[in-house]
């Protein structure tokens, strides 16, 4: 498999609008990330319905809705180039959808299928159209052996090639677990990537990347003794908010109020 290290020069949305994903042209400063850091060990310390759980184990898979409860997380939502970013590659104003951070503990991280988010926005939240950006942040340093993220580079082009299923009524622990509700199946991924060749998205800590709703992605285990945490940051234009969200807010954000950047002090 092809990899690709995000820093390659590609320009932010012309590649993006191409392949479905880009590299930021920055990167999070030192000492914010060392914050976000610490806030994300001490949320996985507590105990919320926020903090799911690798299945059967005490090793935390993901925080939700941090923005919500913590104000180094709020902060992060509203910093001016990661606002500036979405903004260019939604093309309107924006206001955060969700926000989350996948951790994959060393040798316990487990893998998330082929799928592609809008299927989950669409089909469970009502979200009208793909008219939003996750902005992947690297907590630690990703590379190839400890679960990447993989891209099946422009399938975003393709619009929903999953099981189509219509809104599941599935407890929202089936979207957040290993075992996830809207897949594409293997063979459908492994027939597109033919035309749409797979692609790490590696990077040291404080890397930002950007991918779009519809592309078709998944993670392998993480079989390395390294920590893999991304946090990503999802944000919808202020015209393709969902009607009816039912989902918990901590997994889709009420409040359609366009971000105003602002750069944190403190
Ligand atoms: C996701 O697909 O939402 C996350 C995948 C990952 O954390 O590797
Ligand atoms: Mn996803």
């Amino acid at each position: 498999m092809a990899v690709t290290a995000p820093h390659d020069g590609s320009g932010t949305r012309s590649a993006y609008e191409q392949r479905g994903w880009c590299a930021a042209p920055f990167e999070l400063e030192p000492e914010l990330l060392a914050s976000v850091r610490s806030r994300v060990e001490a949320i996985s310390r507590t105990a919320r319905p926020e903090v799911v759980y690798e299945e059967g184990s005490d090793t935390v898979r993901a925080l939700h809705g941090c923005h919500r409860y913590d104000e180094v997380c709020a902060a992060l939502v509203r910093h001016p180039a990661v606002v500036r970013l979405a903004e260019e590659l939604v093309g309107e104003p924006v206001y955060l959808y969700q926000f989350k951070v996948n951790i994959k503990g060393p040798r316990e991280g487990q893998e998330w299928p082929w799928h592609q988010d809008f299927a989950f926005w669409a089909h469970e939240d009502g979200m009208p159209e793909p008219r939003a950006v996750n902005i992947a942040v690297n907590l630690d340093e990703v590379h190839p052996a400890n679960g990447p993220l993989t891209v099946l580079s422009g399938s975003h082009r393709l619009g929903l090639v999953g099981d189509g299923a219509a809104e599941s009524g599935d407890d929202w622990r089936s979207h957040v677990s290993a075992r996830l509700t809207h897949t594409v199946p293997e063979e459908v991924a492994r027939a597109l990537a033919v035309e749409h060749p797979p692609r790490q998205v590696l990077g040291g800590a404080g890397a930002v990347t950007a991918f779009h709703p519809s592309i078709v992605h998944a993670s392998s285990n993480n079989t390395s003794a390294d920590r893999r945490a991304v946090l990503f940051l999802t944000y919808n234009a202020a015209t393709n908010a969902p009607a009816h969200p039912k989902r918990p807010a901590f997994l889709v954000e009420r409040d359609t109020t366009p971000v105003r950047a602002a750069v944190h002090t403190g």
